[in-house]
Protein backbone atom coordinates (compact mmCIF):
# COMPACT_ATOMS: atom_id res chain seq x y z
CA UNK A 1 0.00 0.00 0.00
CA UNK A 2 1.04 3.43 -0.84
CA UNK A 3 1.05 6.53 1.55
CA UNK A 4 -0.71 7.81 -0.45
CA UNK A 5 -3.26 5.24 -0.10
CA UNK A 6 -3.03 5.58 3.75
CA UNK A 7 -3.79 9.06 3.65
CA UNK A 8 -6.88 8.42 2.12
CA UNK A 9 -7.46 5.78 4.51
CA UNK A 10 -6.46 8.30 7.22
CA UNK A 11 -8.67 10.83 6.52
CA UNK A 12 -5.12 13.27 5.94
CA UNK A 13 -6.10 14.81 2.94
CA UNK A 14 -4.93 18.73 3.95
CA UNK A 15 -4.74 19.41 0.16
CA UNK A 16 -8.20 18.62 -0.71
CA UNK A 17 -10.44 22.19 -1.34
CA UNK A 18 -14.28 21.93 -1.35
CA UNK A 19 -13.93 24.81 -3.77
CA UNK A 20 -12.77 25.01 -7.38
CA UNK A 21 -9.73 26.92 -7.48
CA UNK A 22 -9.59 30.02 -8.28
CA UNK A 23 -6.65 30.20 -10.90
CA UNK A 24 -8.56 27.07 -13.03
CA UNK A 25 -11.44 29.12 -13.31
CA UNK A 26 -9.12 32.54 -14.62
CA UNK A 27 -6.86 30.62 -16.84
CA UNK A 28 -8.43 28.01 -18.54
CA UNK A 29 -8.09 29.83 -21.74
CA UNK A 30 -5.02 28.80 -22.51
CA UNK A 31 -5.94 25.35 -22.69
CA UNK A 32 -7.82 26.39 -26.08
CA UNK A 33 -10.60 24.03 -25.34
CA UNK A 34 -13.87 23.37 -27.09
CA UNK A 35 -17.30 22.16 -25.86
CA UNK A 36 -17.22 18.73 -25.58
CA UNK A 37 -13.02 18.38 -25.81
CA UNK A 38 -11.56 16.01 -22.93
CA UNK A 39 -9.37 17.61 -20.05
CA UNK A 40 -6.98 14.96 -18.76
CA UNK A 41 -6.18 15.69 -14.90
CA UNK A 42 -3.16 13.64 -13.70
CA UNK A 43 -3.63 12.33 -10.00
CA UNK A 44 -7.12 13.97 -9.58
CA UNK A 45 -7.78 13.12 -6.14
CA UNK A 46 -11.52 13.70 -5.57
CA UNK A 47 -11.07 17.25 -7.14
CA UNK A 48 -13.60 19.38 -7.43
CA UNK A 49 -11.94 21.30 -10.48
CA UNK A 50 -13.07 18.23 -12.32
CA UNK A 51 -16.89 19.38 -11.47
CA UNK A 52 -16.00 22.63 -13.01
CA UNK A 53 -14.51 21.11 -15.84
CA UNK A 54 -17.47 19.04 -16.34
CA UNK A 55 -20.00 22.45 -15.76
CA UNK A 56 -17.96 23.66 -18.41
CA UNK A 57 -19.06 21.31 -21.01
CA UNK A 58 -15.94 19.48 -21.13
CA UNK A 59 -14.97 15.91 -20.41
CA UNK A 60 -12.88 14.28 -17.90
CA UNK A 61 -10.49 12.13 -17.73
CA UNK A 62 -8.25 11.57 -14.28
CA UNK A 63 -6.09 9.02 -12.79
CA UNK A 64 -5.73 8.50 -9.27
CA UNK A 65 -4.19 5.37 -7.15
CA UNK A 66 -6.83 5.38 -4.09
CA UNK A 67 -9.78 3.81 -4.80
CA UNK A 68 -11.50 5.75 -1.44
CA UNK A 69 -10.83 9.35 -3.43
CA UNK A 70 -12.55 7.58 -6.48
CA UNK A 71 -15.26 6.72 -4.66
CA UNK A 72 -15.80 9.21 -2.35
CA UNK A 73 -15.88 11.38 -5.89
CA UNK A 74 -18.47 9.73 -7.32
CA UNK A 75 -20.71 9.80 -4.08
CA UNK A 76 -19.83 13.16 -3.03
CA UNK A 77 -21.10 14.31 -6.31
CA UNK A 78 -23.70 11.60 -6.88
CA UNK A 79 -22.63 10.65 -9.44
CA UNK A 80 -23.60 7.08 -10.64
CA UNK A 81 -20.64 5.30 -12.33
CA UNK A 82 -20.03 1.95 -14.26
CA UNK A 83 -17.07 -0.31 -13.22
CA UNK A 84 -14.57 -2.12 -15.37
CA UNK A 85 -10.77 -3.79 -15.39
CA UNK A 86 -8.75 -2.94 -18.13
CA UNK A 87 -5.09 -4.16 -17.60
CA UNK A 88 -4.06 -2.95 -14.55
CA UNK A 89 -6.74 -0.21 -14.00
CA UNK A 90 -9.93 -0.26 -12.52
CA UNK A 91 -11.88 2.03 -14.71
CA UNK A 92 -14.81 4.40 -13.14
CA UNK A 93 -17.01 5.96 -15.88
CA UNK A 94 -20.19 8.06 -15.25
CA UNK A 95 -21.21 10.58 -18.42
CA UNK A 96 -18.63 12.48 -19.21
CA UNK A 97 -16.34 11.21 -16.92
CA UNK A 98 -13.76 8.62 -16.64
CA UNK A 99 -11.45 8.12 -13.65
CA UNK A 100 -8.69 5.51 -13.96
CA UNK A 101 -8.02 3.77 -10.86
CA UNK A 102 -4.05 2.79 -10.89
CA UNK A 103 -0.58 3.96 -11.15
CA UNK A 104 -0.32 7.26 -13.43
CA UNK A 105 3.03 5.61 -14.51
CA UNK A 106 0.88 2.39 -16.07
CA UNK A 107 -1.28 4.73 -18.19
CA UNK A 108 -0.54 4.70 -21.47
CA UNK A 109 -1.66 7.36 -24.66
CA UNK A 110 -3.93 4.18 -26.03
CA UNK A 111 -6.32 5.33 -22.59
CA UNK A 112 -6.63 9.28 -22.97
CA UNK A 113 -7.16 8.93 -26.16
CA UNK A 114 -8.86 11.65 -26.98
CA UNK A 115 -7.53 14.29 -25.28
CA UNK A 116 -7.33 18.33 -26.31
CA UNK A 117 -6.05 20.10 -22.90
CA UNK A 118 -4.28 18.61 -19.68
CA UNK A 119 -4.46 19.87 -15.68
CA UNK A 120 -2.42 19.72 -12.96
CA UNK A 121 -2.96 20.95 -9.97
CA UNK A 122 -1.20 19.44 -6.60
CA UNK A 123 0.16 16.67 -8.59
CA UNK A 124 3.30 17.12 -9.94
CA UNK A 125 4.02 18.73 -6.54
CA UNK A 126 3.20 16.42 -4.88
CA UNK A 127 6.02 13.86 -6.10
CA UNK A 128 9.30 14.24 -4.41
CA UNK A 129 12.50 15.48 -6.56
CA UNK A 130 13.62 11.83 -8.31
CA UNK A 131 10.21 11.31 -9.88
CA UNK A 132 9.50 14.44 -11.14
CA UNK A 133 11.45 14.28 -14.11
CA UNK A 134 9.38 10.77 -14.37
CA UNK A 135 6.23 12.48 -14.29
CA UNK A 136 7.43 14.92 -16.87
CA UNK A 137 8.55 12.30 -19.34
CA UNK A 138 5.78 10.25 -19.29
CA UNK A 139 3.43 13.39 -19.33
CA UNK A 140 4.70 14.04 -22.76
CA UNK A 141 4.73 10.40 -23.56
CA UNK A 142 0.96 10.11 -23.00
CA UNK A 143 -0.50 13.29 -24.09
CA UNK A 144 -0.86 14.05 -28.09
CA UNK A 145 1.60 16.25 -30.00
CA UNK A 146 0.19 20.43 -29.69
CA UNK A 147 -2.07 19.62 -26.39
CA UNK A 148 -1.97 22.40 -23.81
CA UNK A 149 -1.05 22.19 -20.11
CA UNK A 150 -2.41 24.07 -17.70
CA UNK A 151 -0.31 23.71 -14.73
CA UNK A 152 -0.24 25.35 -11.08
CA UNK A 153 2.51 24.78 -8.71
CA UNK A 154 4.74 26.20 -5.34
CA UNK A 155 7.52 27.82 -4.46
CA UNK A 156 8.65 28.34 -0.98
CA UNK A 157 12.20 27.67 0.84
CA UNK A 158 12.10 23.97 1.07
CA UNK A 159 14.79 24.45 4.02
CA UNK A 160 12.06 25.98 6.16
CA UNK A 161 9.51 22.81 5.34
CA UNK A 162 9.04 19.44 4.00
CA UNK A 163 6.98 18.49 1.62
CA UNK A 164 5.04 17.47 0.27
CA UNK A 165 3.68 19.74 -1.18
CA UNK A 166 7.24 20.12 -2.75
CA UNK A 167 8.64 23.34 -3.63
CA UNK A 168 9.72 24.01 -7.54
CA UNK A 169 10.96 27.10 -8.50
CA UNK A 170 10.45 28.84 -12.48
CA UNK A 171 13.65 27.58 -13.42
CA UNK A 172 12.74 23.70 -12.22
CA UNK A 173 9.67 24.03 -14.22
CA UNK A 174 11.16 25.48 -17.33
CA UNK A 175 13.98 22.69 -17.00
CA UNK A 176 11.41 19.29 -16.36
CA UNK A 177 9.71 20.45 -19.52
CA UNK A 178 12.62 21.84 -21.60
CA UNK A 179 12.32 18.65 -23.77
CA UNK A 180 9.35 18.98 -26.10
CA UNK A 181 7.44 21.78 -23.99
CA UNK A 182 6.73 25.26 -24.66
CA UNK A 183 6.38 26.77 -21.42
CA UNK A 184 5.07 30.22 -20.39
CA UNK A 185 4.55 31.49 -16.96
CA UNK A 186 1.41 33.40 -16.35
CA UNK A 187 1.37 34.33 -13.18
CA UNK A 188 3.09 34.08 -9.70
CA UNK A 189 2.44 35.62 -6.60
CA UNK A 190 3.34 35.51 -3.09
CA UNK A 191 0.19 33.96 -0.94
CA UNK A 192 1.67 33.36 2.44
CA UNK A 193 -1.14 35.50 3.74
CA UNK A 194 -3.56 32.84 2.78
CA UNK A 195 -1.55 29.79 3.77
CA UNK A 196 -1.69 29.17 7.69
CA UNK A 197 -0.44 25.92 7.70
CA UNK A 198 3.44 27.70 5.86
CA UNK A 199 2.82 30.40 8.60
CA UNK A 200 2.88 28.18 11.68
CA UNK A 201 6.01 26.86 10.16
CA UNK A 202 7.74 30.11 9.58
CA UNK A 203 7.97 30.04 6.10
CA UNK A 204 9.30 33.03 4.31
CA UNK A 205 7.05 33.25 1.64
CA UNK A 206 5.05 31.02 -0.72
CA UNK A 207 4.43 31.82 -4.39
CA UNK A 208 1.89 30.17 -6.59
CA UNK A 209 2.80 30.43 -9.89
CA UNK A 210 0.56 29.43 -13.21
CA UNK A 211 2.15 27.77 -16.21
CA UNK A 212 0.82 27.24 -19.79
CA UNK A 213 2.67 24.36 -21.52
CA UNK A 214 2.35 23.19 -24.74
CA UNK A 215 3.90 19.85 -26.18
CA UNK A 216 5.30 20.38 -29.29
CA UNK A 217 3.27 20.09 -32.85
C1 LIG B 1 -1.78 16.27 -3.34
S1 LIG B 1 -3.02 15.22 -3.97
C2 LIG B 1 -3.76 16.24 -5.22
C3 LIG B 1 -5.08 15.73 -5.72
C4 LIG B 1 -5.79 16.64 -6.72
N1 LIG B 1 -4.96 16.94 -7.87
C5 LIG B 1 -6.28 17.88 -6.06
O1 LIG B 1 -5.96 18.99 -6.52
O2 LIG B 1 -7.05 17.78 -5.08
C6 LIG B 1 -2.10 14.04 -4.92
C7 LIG B 1 -2.92 12.85 -5.33
O3 LIG B 1 -2.14 11.99 -6.15
C8 LIG B 1 -2.48 10.65 -5.87
N2 LIG B 1 -1.30 9.87 -6.34
C9 LIG B 1 -0.05 9.86 -5.81
N3 LIG B 1 0.77 9.09 -6.55
C10 LIG B 1 0.03 8.61 -7.58
C11 LIG B 1 0.33 7.77 -8.70
N4 LIG B 1 1.56 7.28 -8.91
N5 LIG B 1 -0.66 7.48 -9.58
C12 LIG B 1 -1.92 7.99 -9.39
N6 LIG B 1 -2.25 8.79 -8.34
C13 LIG B 1 -1.29 9.10 -7.46
C14 LIG B 1 -2.71 10.65 -4.37
O4 LIG B 1 -3.49 9.57 -3.93
C15 LIG B 1 -3.41 11.99 -4.19
O5 LIG B 1 -4.81 11.88 -4.26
Amino acid sequence: MTDWVQRWQDGKIGWHRDVVNSRLVEFIDCLKLQAGDSVFVPLCGKSQDMVYLLEQGFKVVGVEISQLAIEQFFEENQLRYSLKEVNSFSVYQAKNITLYCGDYFALKASDLKPISGAYDRASLIALPIDLRENYARHLYSIIPSGCRVLLLTLNYPQSQMSGPPYALSESEVVSLFSKGFECQQLQCFNDIKNEPKFQRADVDFIEKATYCLQKEK
